[in-house]
């Protein structure tokens, strides 16, 4: 019998793009009907290095979701130069949850991140100390390495490095699109763990140019060939418990994405948790979407269960062609689309 809804434990995204200013108020109530909390990467311009500067964009978004329940978990943006003494104040704020690595020119406002992971030593050091988990853009940027080889480059050069020099440090390796990185994650300690994307689950590199360029499919790290994406959706059906929901939902205008030099991302929030239910029931492992998306994470982040449940409906509905994005639009992900779940209001 086909399940006509499903009732689970209330979600959370454990990675999340909300910018600031016209463009957060236009996105932020979109994650907030659906998620108790949700990971804030901190990749503004300027970016969020500091607890000062976390403060004031907690503000904001707080304003962006007057009205909610909705619990911003804050991050702060590492840089060459984040002192230990950040991570202390960050770790006495209590709503700062972790520091995000973007190696240095990896992706959008990644210009600030990392040049070389050993000049974070101090910083890593007092977060393995202090129990702060380190999320990771993993992907190698060297102009030499294959686009699309940058995640497993990084393992090798980079991850797995880290992993033996601070075994304690607690690390989510972010939106993984290779068989390598769940196999990675998989042997690593339990201090070890991964979000993934609906995009990386549902598509693979042909999506970027069925019937032509398909800019609204870009977003990095790049979609992988299908044995990736097969080898993630295999992940998921084994239920383990080291993955989690982290949509990257990343919203940029249209008009910036259908361009000659057109942004990284895609924006998912509008739909993101119907469209893991889609998923999870094309995979036929429905009974397992809610641990993915509702318990792995908080149990990893050491945060309590949420006590809350959402109801999901048996339903189709049409994913509109576009939203309001401040003055101008974004192109959804599955724009045109129908889904065949729907969140009860
Ligand atoms: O596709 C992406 N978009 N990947 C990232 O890592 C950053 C994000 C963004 O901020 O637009
Ligand atoms: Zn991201």
């Amino acid at each position: 019998m086909t399940k006509k809804q499903l009732t689970i434990t209330q979600p959370d995204d454990w990675h999340l793009h909300l910018r600031d200013g016209d463009a957060l108020n236009s996105v932020a109530p979109f994650t907030a009907r659906q998620f108790a909390r949700a990971i804030i990467m901190p990749n503004l311009n300027p970016p969020v290095t500091t607890v000062v500067q976390a403060v004031e964009y907690l503000d904001h978004i707080l304003a962006a979701v007057d009205g909610t329940n909705f619990e911003p978990l804050m991050t702060l943006y590492l840089t060459d130069n984040t002192p230990a003494e950040e991570i202390i104040a960050a770790r006495k704020s209590c709503f700062i949850k972790a520091l995000k690595l973007y190696p240095a020119g990896a992706t959008t406002n990644s210009d600030a991140g990392v040049t070389n992971i050993r000049h974070c030593d101090a910083a890593l050091d007092e977060m393995q100390k202090c129990g702060l988990p380190l999320l990771v853009h993993g992907e190698a940027t060297g102009p030499e390495v294959d686009v699309f080889d940058r995640e497993k480059v990084f393992i090798d050069k980079t991850l797995q490095p880290l992993t033996q020099r601070f075994p304690e440090l607690k690390i989510v390796f972010e939106h993984i699109t290779t068989k390598e990185a769940a196999d990675f994650v998989i042997q690593s300690s339990d201090n070890v763990a991964a979000t993934i994307t609906p995009q990386h689950l549902l598509l693979n590199r042909n999506a970027l140019f069925q019937g032509g360029l398909q800019p609204h499919n870009y977003c990095l790290p790049v979609l992988k060939r299908d044995t990736h994406q097969h080898a993630l959706l295999e992940v998921i059906r084994s239920g383990h418990h080291k993955f989690f929901l982290g949509t990257d939902s990343a919203p940029h205008t249209k008009h910036k994405k259908e361009s000659a030099c057109g942004c990284a991302g895609i924006f998912s929030a509008h739909a993101a948790i119907e469209i893991y239910a889609m998923i999870f029931e094309q995979q036929n492992v429905l009974d397992k979407l809610e641990a993915f998306a509702s318990f792995n994470g908080p149990d990893f982040y050491g945060l309590p269960r949420n006590s809350k449940t959402i109801t999901l409906i048996k339903e189709d509905w049409p994913i509109p062609d576009e939203y309001p994005l401040g003055n101008e639009s974004l192109v959804p992900f599955l724009a045109g689309q129908t889904i065949g779940w729907k969140l009860a209001e």
